[in-house]
């Protein structure tokens, strides 16, 4: 089972700081997911559009300048961080999921990636790319195909996990909602890797463990590694 820091080791730390993402690793994380929206050329690890609930900010991320988004306390002192700052501490010490909440400039977002590969200390390997955006998903298929995708969903479609498929998506991102039995046999059948996202309780645990899903997003990643002990996978990479 693969435990992917949500958002960093959010039930303790102000997510989406780097703050969050080493102490998630510290506590024995070997994946971590993070959110990005794309704002004057910059790609900020943030949740949400606008900045109030997750800093000391006012109004949608679109009405700051540079300095000002720095300018902003994100939870402890802690600053939004950009990506590039992100991958760059990170440095290949763990998988990443990056999550596309907002995006102008693809190609931008290829160039990231490109650095964090060859700049950064990150294998292709270690990098996950995913959207509920499928058409972005699609179009970074089209134009850097050797970058793994994830397919995001909150729904229980009608063809199952064909539409992450037809993708070409590494795996299928599911909300705990709409995931069953048959969901994972789906995907499965169809070569692709099952991740549940958000699951913080040891219950949910239990269960995603019996239907074989291959990874939970979690809020509290320690406690997550801490339980799955002896069956946590040990890469820093997505799993084959
Ligand atoms: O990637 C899994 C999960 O993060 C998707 O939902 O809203 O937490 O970004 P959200
Ligand atoms: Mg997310």
């Amino acid at each position: 089972m693969l435990v992917i820091a949500h958002r960093g080791a959010r039930g303790e730390l102000p997510e989406n700081t780097l703050l969050a993402f080493e102490s998630a690793i510290e506590g024995g994380a070997r994946a971590i997911e993070l959110d990005i929206h794309q704002h004057q050329g910059e790609f900020w690890v943030i949740h949400d559009k606008w900045v109030n609930r997750t800093t000391d900010g006012n109004g949608p991320l679109t009405w700051h300048s540079y300095d000002g988004l720095k300018s902003l306390d994100a939870g402890k002192g802690e600053r939004i961080p950009t990506l590039d700052e992100t991958l760059k501490t990170l440095a290949g010490r763990c998988a990443v999921n990056i999550e596309l909440k907002g995006l102008d400039d693809i190609n931008s977002l290829v160039e990231h990636l490109e650095l964090a590969v060859n700049e950064y200390g990150f294998a292709e390997g270690q990098l996950l790319i995913s959207s509920f955006n499928h058409h972005w998903l699609a179009e970074l298929h089209r134009i850097a195909p050797q970058y793994k995708l994830a397919a995001l969903t909150a729904n229980k479609p009608i063809g199952l996990c064909q539409f992450a498929q037809e993708l070409g998506a590494y795996s299928v991102n599911v909300d705990i909602d709409v995931i069953d039995g048959q969901m994972v046999d789906d995907a499965k059948k169809r070569g692709l890797k099952i991740f549940v996202y958000t699951v913080n309780r040891e219950e949910d645990w239990k269960r995603l463990q019996t239907l074989g899903v291959d990874g939970i997003f979690c809020d509290k990643p320690v406690d997550a590694v801490r339980y799955f002990s002896g069956i946590t996978d040990q890469t820093r990479h997505w799993p084959n």
